[in-house]
């Protein structure tokens, strides 16, 4: 049904998986050449990089992927620590270098993406951590702040304070201009430091009307799609009810009637990143 979307609104569509560890699903690659050759889509991912080590799964990635997100949250130590992986960070940069170097030779590959979560032990070394990846042939780096309210013995103590936001704010704009002059892009607009720095402060952020399902699904390994990941339950649909383009162009129909009958509780304080435009350049 996506490929019949895309080939009748000329309106490309990127599936990327997430999870979990995508990579370790067992049915992923078999998913992924049928997404990519049988119907034309095109495939990313978000991965702790664990697996790309193994050289076919980098030449699976190299052949099928468009782009590809790889988890780094501080350099050396800090990252293996935080990721109970000793040696992970050596690791993550060997098979990035590997795959930026085969990407080049056979001018095919996915962008190479770096997601960094910024959280309070690990934000001073951002820029830093920034430059080593362009070293490692990372194209495109993207934040988070730390999440996981519902973890009370990590989140308080490490969450990102307002002068952390704040500094962020400011020097993002140097920081993205020097990564520009090394051909790395550093993403988020505005809006998205803004989210941040309100999250920082405890302030809500409510948003009225973020035009659900136009640009973008979420879909859950129930196989319930909703406008984002916080929205499951209060609006979601089943995919096994999306039998047609139609029905999947009425979906943004669905959820707007959905949310005038019952607004759902998590849009009075908007945590989408994509609503934010996270990945916007
Ligand atoms: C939940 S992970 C799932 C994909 C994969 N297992 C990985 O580690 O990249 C997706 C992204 O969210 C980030 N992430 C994980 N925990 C987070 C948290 N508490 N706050 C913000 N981002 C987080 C990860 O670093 C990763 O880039």
């Amino acid at each position: 049904m996506l490929a019949e979307y895309q080939r009748n609104a000329g309106d490309p569509v990127l599936v990327s998986w997430i999870g979990g560890e995508p990579f370790l699903f067992s049915a992923l690659n078999r998913l992924t050449v049928s997404f990519t050759k049988e119907l034309g889509l095109r495939v990313s991912g978000t991965t702790n990089g664990t697996t790309l080590s193994s050289a076919s799964v980098r030449d699976h990635v190299l052949a099928h992927y468009d782009e590809l997100t790889i988890s780094v949250d501080g350099i050396g130590s800090v990252h293996d620590e935080l990721r109970g992986w000793p040696g992970g960070y050596a690791a993550l940069r060997e098979s990035v270098a590997q795959l930026s170097e085969a990407k080049r030779i056979n001018n095919q590959g996915p962008r190479l993406r770096a997601n960094v979560v910024l959280m309070r032990q690990t934000i001073g070394e951002f820029e830093r951590l920034c430059l080593e990846l362009a070293g490692w042939g990372i194209e495109e780096i993207t934040f988070n702040q730390l999440g996981g309210r519902d973890r009370p013995d990590f989140f308080p103590t490490h969450r990102l304070s307002p002068e952390h936001a704040e500094w962020l704010r400011n020097e993002i704009p140097r920081l993205r201009a020097r990564l520009a002059g090394l051909g790395v892009r550093l993403r988020g607009r505005d809006a998205y430091l803004f989210r941040i720095q309100a999250s920082s402060r405890d302030e809500t952020v409510p948003v009225a009307n973020c035009r659900p399902g136009e640009q973008f699904l979420f879909i859950n390994e129930d196989g319930i799609a909703s406008p984002c990941n916080f929205t499951t339950q209060d609006y979601g649909v089943s995919i096994s009810e999306l039998d047609s383009v139609k029905t999947l162009l009425a979906l943004p129909g669905r959820f707007a009637q959905a949310r005038r009958e019952r607004r759902s509780a998590p849009c009075e304080d908007c945590h989408s990143t994509q609503v934010f435009e996270k990945f916007a350049a």
